[in-house]
């Protein structure tokens, strides 16, 4: 060992505020965190000075399998003994493997993969798909949303974190998210694809009307653009079902999917797609590469990722486990009055308070209760709230009781409100 607790506190803060962040280290200074992780375990982080977390953040679903999952660690190990990065130029065993697999949990029949280092890469190469298939331009996205920091991905997200970069990739449509009347409007004869996370997290999770993506389908259909979601929060087992979509009963003809797949333990994302939308690849195959896109390496423990999230008693278990929360949040709602509606899909649960700034006030007050819980960006009414997958009655007991108190702490707190929201 050694990696962890190798100086003070005081001191990696100061050489994280000197060397990588300073703004970073004065925002959470200022919000009174000094959360140094250092041991994580299951759904726990351990702060440097003892202190645990359990981790409702989960990175946006990269911990959904807990951190340091056993099984996913043991893989990591046994394929570093055999294998590397690979040579994305190649033929590759594991590879073939993984988009198999893959192809097997896909829904419909989307049955091809092209893989990527994170979710933004992986959002990317959609973009170009859909602008290489069918020769149109336009891409529609919903407002508020979040794809990534890289290039086209970055197009397709809200204004206030592409303004100082532009010019960005012309061609990006926003409309207001779950409206199929203002989709309808927007899309046309030369839109190339239509771009939603399937339930926007950053946005603060709203959860879509129910015939929204039957219209959404049908749009795209009447059009002849592509129909592409975003699970790179929603998907793997974080709704209940192996991908959020599901839920809307519609196949899309792009689903990308990131952040967990990695089992938080080696990054590596996913573009799935209809067989035939790369056929402008059929030329140049090597018109779209990435030298660490789906490293052999990632590609191992991305398979066994995928063996337990398959599982059926795994996805038994987050549905159970969200049924005893949702009991509990819904108890909570008639307990505090600025609490306005529990958005919650399986372990994809976004509380909404009733002014901005409670977002942020409720992850403070919960990282004060044992918590680890960060609210939404783009809307900080919101408190996202993404437990580990793997919880089990204990977790949401523990939840239930410190969530309460974290609610306790942010009415009496309420005041604060207007100075969070003065300061974001
Ligand atoms: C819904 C969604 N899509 C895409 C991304 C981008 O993923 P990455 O940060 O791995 O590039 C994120 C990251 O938070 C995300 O939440």
């Amino acid at each position: 060992m050694g990696f962890v607790g190798g100086r003070s506190k005081s001191e990696i803060i100061d050489s994280f505020a000197r060397y990588v962040s300073p703004a970073k280290a004065k925002f959470f200074s200022m919000v009174g965190i000094d959360f140094v992780p250092a041991r994580r375990e299951g759904v726990w982080y351990w702060d440097l000075d003892g202190r645990r977390l359990m981790d409702c953040h989960c990175n946006g679903g990269v911990f959904n399998l807990g951190h340091r999952h056993p099984e996913v660690v043991s893989t990591l190990r046994e394929a570093v003994e055999e294998l590397d990065i690979g040579n994305h130029h190649l033929i590759s065993e594991q590879r073939a493997r993984l988009a198999e697999k893959l192809a097997e949990v896909m829904p419909g029949d989307i049955s091809r993969t092209v893989f990527g280092v994170g979710g933004g890469e992986a959002i990317d190469f959609a973009i170009k798909l859909a602008r290489g298939h069918t020769g149109k331009k336009k891409i529609v996205y919903a407002r508020g949303g979040y794809h990534g920091h890289t290039g086209f991905a970055l197009a397709a997200g809200d204004e206030k974190y592409k303004r100082p970069f532009e010019p960005l990739a012309p061609g990006f449509v926003e409309v207001p998210f779950g409206n199929a009347e203002a989709l309808e409007r927007a899309v046309d004869s030369e839109t190339a694809a239509v771009l939603f996370e399937t339930i926007p997290a950053t946005l603060g999770m709203p959860l879509p009307p129910d015939d929204f993506y039957k219209r959404v389908r049908e749009i795209c259909d009447e059009k002849d653009c592509l129909m592409m979601v975003d699970e790179v929060q929603t998907g793997l087992g974080r709704t209940g079902r192996m991908w959020g979509i599901e839920h809307y009963k519609v196949v899309p003809d792009v689903i990308i999917t990131a952040k967990g797949l990695s089992g938080g333990i080696y990054p590596i994302s996913a573009t799935c797609f209809k067989d035939g939308l790369d056929d402008f690849m059929s030329e140049n195959p090597f018109i779209h590469v990435s030298t660490f896109g789906g490293a052999e390496i990632g590609c191992a423990v991305a398979l066994k990722v995928l063996e337990i999230t398959s599982n059926e008693s795994f996805m038994n278990n987050v549905r159970k486990m969200a049924s005893l929360l949702s009991n509990e949040l819904e108890k909570m709602k008639e307990e505090f009055d600025f609490l306005e509606e529990i958005r919650q899909k399986g372990l994809f649960i976004g509380i909404k308070m009733v002014e901005e700034g409670f977002g942020p006030l409720l992850s403070i007050s919960c990282y004060h209760n044992g918590i680890l819980a960060v609210y939404a960006n783009n809307d900080t009414s919101v408190m996202q709230f993404l437990p580990p997958l793997i919880i089990s009655q204990e977790h949401t007991d523990y939840i239930s009781e410190n969530l309460r108190n974290a609610l306790e702490m942010t009415s009496q707190r309420r005041d604060m409100v207007e100075m969070i929201r003065a300061m974001l």
